[in-house]
């Protein structure tokens, strides 16, 4: 979904996709664009970005733009029905972790908060259910994943994005995968919800791979902690303007090892 709201600007605005990462840089409204998701929670489906790394900087940052909306989108729970659980669990909470950082960031809105709060309604519907797959919940959680996408369109996420885009850039890991990885160091930031997510990959049987940034190199680690401190919108939200003094280079290794 990301990728075709990328192409559908670029086919009208021209360039490479990497001149337009950042606010408000699309200048034409790109080609008629209809999604279908075939698996929920990100929101890609309802927000104003397409998220993309650039391999030669490192930088993890979508098209913020009004056109890279969808024009329409179609909603089919049916298309969630035979989605591996494992990723089913992974990429739904990218929907409430969205929603748990920017409620407990500084840029809160009414609106955001409405969009939010219905969005970790819904999840905690899904995931501290009995079978997060039935239908009445794949339903439920294609909802969430679209006001969930809503929401943070108004705010900010928190400190789990940045370090989650540290995992993608460097070792290569899927987004919403790297965010339940990273929700395993998340106890000091964000103990409520740390909790609540626990207790939901639990009560799934959701596998949540461990260890995974033991015994890198110091290069690698370097790089993890320029991958995570250059998010400053979003650290700025959570941490506020001097996050730097909060994640110095020493914190971000210790909490990527706690992963
Ligand atoms: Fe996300």
């Amino acid at each position: 979904m990301d990728i075709a709201k990328a192409v559908s600007n670029l086919m009208t605005n021209g360039g490479n996709a990497e001149d337009y990462q950042g606010w408000d840089l699309v200048k034409l409204p790109g080609i008629f664009k209809i999604a279908i998701p075939t698996i929920s929670g990100t929101g890609a489906e309802s927000t104003r970005t397409c998220v993309m790394t650039n391999p030669a900087n490192g930088l993890k940052l979508g098209m913020n733009s009004d056109f890279t909306v969808y024009d329409q989108i179609i909603l089919d729970p049916e298309l969630t029905n035979t989605l591996p659980r494992n990723q089913y669990f992974y990429t739904g909470m990218d929907a409430y972790i969205h929603c748990m950082e920017s409620m407990n960031g500084s840029y809160r809105n009414a609106i955001g908060d409405a969009y939010s709060e219905q969005t970790i309604r819904l999840c905690r519907d899904v995931f501290l259910g009995d079978d997060m797959m039935s239908a009445e919940n794949r339903a439920k959680l294609m909802v969430a994943s679209y006001l969930g996408g809503c929401a943070i369109a108004t705010s900010y996420v928190g400190v789990v994005h940045p370090f989650s885009a540290g995992l993608s850039v460097v070792l290569g890991l899927h987004h919403c995968i790297a965010n339940c990885i990273v929700m395993r160091a998340m106890e000091p930031f964000y103990p409520e919800g740390y909790r609540e997510f626990h207790n939901m990959a639990e009560r799934q049987g959701a596998a949540l791979p461990e260890g995974i940034c033991h015994n890198l190199t110091d290069e690698q680690y370097d790089r993890l902690y320029e991958a995570t401190v250059i998010h400053q919108k979003p650290l700025i939200n959570a941490l506020g303007e001097n996050y730097k003094d909060i994640l110095t280079r020493a914190k971000v290794k210790e909490i990527f090892c706690k992963m």
